[in-house]
């Protein structure tokens, strides 16, 4: 059996813990803060700054895991070349982590080498150059730090006034060190989905049902599978996916994203790990949820094939306040509405619009995803963080 070094602790680790302790592997996990979600249910934990490469080095050194799965971006991800030196196995491979991480790597990457369609973009070092871009991309568009996540530091031009303030804006929410910002054109997309995509050591590359999903001040609000979509559309994002993840390399499922418009499909970005709109996959929507995918092809077991047993929704409980002693009120209340299931992740605390919980709605695959979509939103009104 293999010992697993999960770096971040959140929702979407506890669960690839659970599944994981579920087939007899070892997981220490890995977070800034004692009690993280993943740590509740896995064999070890360690608390540090995993954007510290001595304090990434020494629990390495000390645990010597035969895989080394980062859960989030936030980690000094330039040490994992090093690693994979040394003969670990970083997940899905060290270059991933470092692509997706960095939005000039990742764009860079599909635009140019591989040609895949997205949306114009520039990138900007200062105020007066983000001026400039935005000259040249139009208005309105999109600035985002190149390295950020949950639409941190993220904002809409939608006039000449706004560059300076999306600019400040940009600087405050940016975690790296380069003080770059990328720009893109607004795209009026009809929707947008996560494809969710799974590379194998010795197997076909392999895909989820595309996932519908509507995001609210950088975060997914609800997510629903399938998604409805053009047979020619999704063929596309899974030859963009497929070829995206082909040239970033390893084993294990990918969240990749594209936006939807009258004129096709755009690659937008990817995680090379679970996706948070994956959640709506724990209503068992598939034969293996998105965590038993990713640990499936991580150990390299074989993924004979992918099905959809059941479409579903999931959206997500916030909270409202901080809190060091968070609460909830109406568990019952969602408990007792039938084709649904919900998850309270443990967070040992909570601040505004933080993810505390999720609910998950199903139904038949013939059945209606937009009543199934209704049905969560309505059912995580009920719910309320105390604090
Ligand atoms: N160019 C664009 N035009 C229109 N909408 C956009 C554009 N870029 C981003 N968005 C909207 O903002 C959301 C977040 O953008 P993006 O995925 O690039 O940021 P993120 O911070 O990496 O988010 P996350 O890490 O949560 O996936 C998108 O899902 C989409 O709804
Ligand atoms: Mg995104």
């Amino acid at each position: 059996m293999s010992k697993i070094l999960l770096l971040g602790s959140g929702e979407l680790g506890k669960e690839f813990v659970i599944a994981a302790q579920r087939i007899g592997q070892t997981v220490i996990a890995v977070d800034s803060y004692p009690n993280a979600p993943a740590m509740q249910v896995a064999h070890a934990f360690e608390v540090i700054n995993m954007l510290d490469g001595k304090a990434l080095d020494a629990i390495v050194e000390k645990h010597q895991p035969d895989f080394i799965i980062p859960e989030i971006e936030a980690i000094r991800t330039e040490r994992f070349y090093d690693y994979e030196k040394q003969g670990y196995t970083v997940v899905p491979s060290a270059k991933a982590a470092n692509y997706t991480m960095n939005r000039k790597a990742i764009r860079d990457l599909a635009a140019k080498e591989l040609s895949l369609k997205t949306v114009t973009y520039r990138y900007a070092t200062s105020a007066s150059k983000l001026k400039q871009a935005v000259s040249e991309i139009g208005i309105p568009c999109v600035v985002k730090p190149l390295m950020s996540s949950s639409g941190k530091g993220q904002s809409t031009i939608a006039s000449e006034s706004d560059i300076e303030k999306a600019w400040n804006y940009s600087q405050e929410g940016s975690r790296g060190d380069v003080a770059e910002v990328i720009v893109e054109a607004f795209v009026n997309f009809n929707y947008e989905i996560t494809l969710l995509t799974v590379t194998q050591n010795n197997g076909a590359t392999l895909f989820c049902p595309p996932i519908g999903h509507r995001q609210e001040r950088g975060d997914y609000q609800e997510s629903w599978q399938p998604a409805t979509m053009e047979a020619k559309h999704l063929q596309e994002a899974q030859d963009m996916a497929a070829k995206v993840t082909g040239a970033l390399g390893g084993a294990g499922i990918w969240g990749v994203e594209f936006f939807v418009g009258d004129d096709g499909v755009y690659f937008s970005e990817l995680s090379p790990r679970p996706h948070d709109t994956g959640m709506v996959t724990l209503a068992n929507t598939q034969n293996f949820n998105e965590f038993e995918l990713h640990l499936r092809a991580i150990l390299s077991l074989p993924i004979p094939e992918i099905t959809q047993e059941r479409i579903g929704a999931s959206a997500v409980i916030l909270a409202n306040g901080h809190s060091q002693n968070p609460t909830y009120d109406g568990i019952s209340e969602i408990a007792s509405a039938p084709k649904s299931d919900f998850r309270i992740f443990g967070k040992p605390s909570s601040r505004p619009y933080r993810r505390m919980g999720v609910v998950v709605t199903y139904d038949s695959v013939n059945g209606d995803v937009e009543k199934v979509t209704q049905r969560a939103k309505e059912l995580v009104k009920k719910v309320k963080v105390n604090l």
